[in-house]
């Protein structure tokens, strides 16, 4: 059970897209966003629109989660917290040996390494509340292989594995597991990733709107639910590829990622 009111929620990537969405919807909850990336003057935009509209005072900690030692100042400078949202992620398109040794090295530190040294290292303090969650953000990607996209995918696929284990382990601490796994969404991602929307027909076919993403995730996180898919169409394209050979959802999946 999650008791919003002046509970202290961790959100890293909250500078932009779901994270500032994130932001926005846990202060109208009564919450207090502790804000998580690097680019601070983003930070204390997203902080300042939050407090305008709610009253709410955010905490911004400017960080680059591909360091270690950053890493390691944010765990020990959160202080108590009630719920994780460790959402920063990154994924660029592009064939496994087109893309660089250093973007692959970058994805896996920070779709990967980064969700688990920050929910290890604040999960003693979780523990201790005993009324907490933490919702993580994978992606309908984490449900297949992605050829064009097979870092990406398979970083995902790492976080929803790892975090429906998590969510069995904590049953008897009181503390929520939700994985929110939404399809394509009108964020800056593609723009971070330098992802050519026109090129790529998943894209082409419309993207979620990331208040709606976000709502589902925390209302999921709110019914304890272990798994939130937003939108029918992707639940549906989920369920049916566990019907499919691998081999066809990999043909399919690099097509619609744009694979020649
Ligand atoms: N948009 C989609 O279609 C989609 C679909 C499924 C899942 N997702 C997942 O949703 C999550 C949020 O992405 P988004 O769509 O909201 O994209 P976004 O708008 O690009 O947001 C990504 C956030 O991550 C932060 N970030 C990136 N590198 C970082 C670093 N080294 N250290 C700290 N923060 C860093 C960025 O902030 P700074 O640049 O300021 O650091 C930004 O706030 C990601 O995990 C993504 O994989 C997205």
């Amino acid at each position: 059970m999650i008791q919003w009111q002046g509970a202290r929620v961790l959100i890293t990537g909250a500078s932009s897209g779901l994270g500032e969405q994130f932001a926005h919807a846990v202060a109208r909850r009564g919450a207090i966003p502790i804000l998580v990336a690097r680019r601070q003057t983003r930070l204390a935009e997203v902080a300042q629109a939050i407090h305008a509209r709610t009253g709410i005072h955010p905490e911004v900690i400017a960080c680059d989660l591909l360091i270690p030692q950053a890493r390691a100042e944010l765990v020990t400078r959160v202080g108590t917290v009630d719920v994780l949202i460790p959402n920063a992620g990154w994924g660029p398109v592009g064939r496994v040996a087109t893309l660089s040794l250093r973007a692959h090295q970058e994805m896996l530190t920070l779709n990967i390494e980064a969700v688990v040294e920050v929910v290890h290292g604040l999960l003693p303090l979780l523990k201790r509340r005993r009324q907490g969650g933490i919702l993580f953000v994978a992606s309908t990607a984490a449900f297949q292989p992605c050829p064009n996209f097979a870092t990406y995918g398979a970083t995902k696929a790492f976080i929803l594995s790892w975090a429906q284990a998590l969510g069995q382990e904590l049953r008897k601490d009181d503390i929520t597991v939700t994985t929110l796994c939404p399809g394509a969404t009108a964020t800056e991602f593609f723009q971070a990733a330098n992802i050519p929307r026109k090129r790529i027909p998943a894209l082409a076919r419309g993207l979620l709107d990331p208040e709606a993403v976000v709502e589902a995730g925390l209302r999921g996180l709110e019914q304890g639910r272990a798994l939130v898919i937003p939108g029918m169409r992707h639940r549906f394209l989920v369920q049916v590829q566990r019907f499919v050979p691998r081999r066809v959802i990999a043909w399919v999946a690099g097509r619609s990622l744009g694979l020649k």
